[in-house]
């Protein structure tokens, strides 16, 4: 990829977050500190997409940067990727939260949230075009696959999400995190497995796109 068709990206991602920035469809919009929109390398082959900030996102404005993201970059690690190396974002940009004893809580975000937020997000993938989503977690494998889509019975296929770009689920980390003993040896061991397949999908070669049929007349 040529340095000016990356710029083009960054430059599309900068003008897609300054919009995201401005919007307050849902409630959650108003309370947010940050958008967070996502970051990383606008010319990834790996685009990561998780649910939503939490409170650190949304005190940086930057997606996993809190305990889930430090084991995100381990599981990166772990298939010889670096944080700079792939795009990481959410299907909500604003943190959702609901009233708890000690303030705001975080939540999952509801449907409403997720249709409302779509539309950035369909917008980075259209710019980065990645070759392989890895969707972290049951609300963003919802948001590609359905709201049936059963993350224990149904993580760890290929699927084919927007675009014709191939799609893997795996457990979001914040789980993996609240698994204690062996429930925690076997979800790891889940987790390396979708891994392993994303890692192996990439070093495939690139899908050619189906080449324009010729007619005869054009032939010679
Ligand atoms: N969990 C998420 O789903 N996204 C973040 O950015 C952080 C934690």
């Amino acid at each position: 990829m040529s340095l000016s068709e990356r710029a083009d990206k960054e430059r599309s991602l900068q003008h897609g977050a300054n919009i995201a920035d401005a919007c307050r469809k849902c409630q959650i919009g108003y309370e947010r500190r940050h958008n967070v929109y996502g970051e990383g390398n606008p010319c990834a082959d790996l685009l990561l997409v998780g649910e939503g900030p939490g409170e650190t996102e949304d005190l940086m404005g930057r997606p996993f940067v809190g305990r889930a993201g430090q084991l995100l970059e381990k599981m990166l690690e772990s298939i010889g990727f670096a944080r700079e190396d792939v795009y990481i974002c959410n299907t909500v940009k604003c943190r959702p939260t609901s009233p708890g004893e000690r303030g705001p809580k975080n939540r999952a975000p509801d449907p409403t949230e997720m249709a409302n937020c779509r539309p950035y997000l369909d917008e980075q993938i259209e710019i980065i075009r990645p070759r392989v989503i890895l969707a972290l977690g049951a609300p963003a494998a919802k948001s590609f696959l359905g709201r049936d889509f059963q993350i224990t019975k149904q993580r760890g296929c290929w699927y084919t999400g927007p675009h014709g770009i191939d799609l893997m689920v795996t457990f979001h980390p914040a789980y993996v995190l609240r698994q204690t003993g062996g429930e925690l040896t076997q979800v790891k061991r889940l987790v390396w497995n979708d891994l392993k397949a994303v890692r192996d999908k990439l070093q495939e070669p690139p899908k050619q796109p189906p080449a324009p049929e010729i007619t005869q007349a054009e032939l010679f």
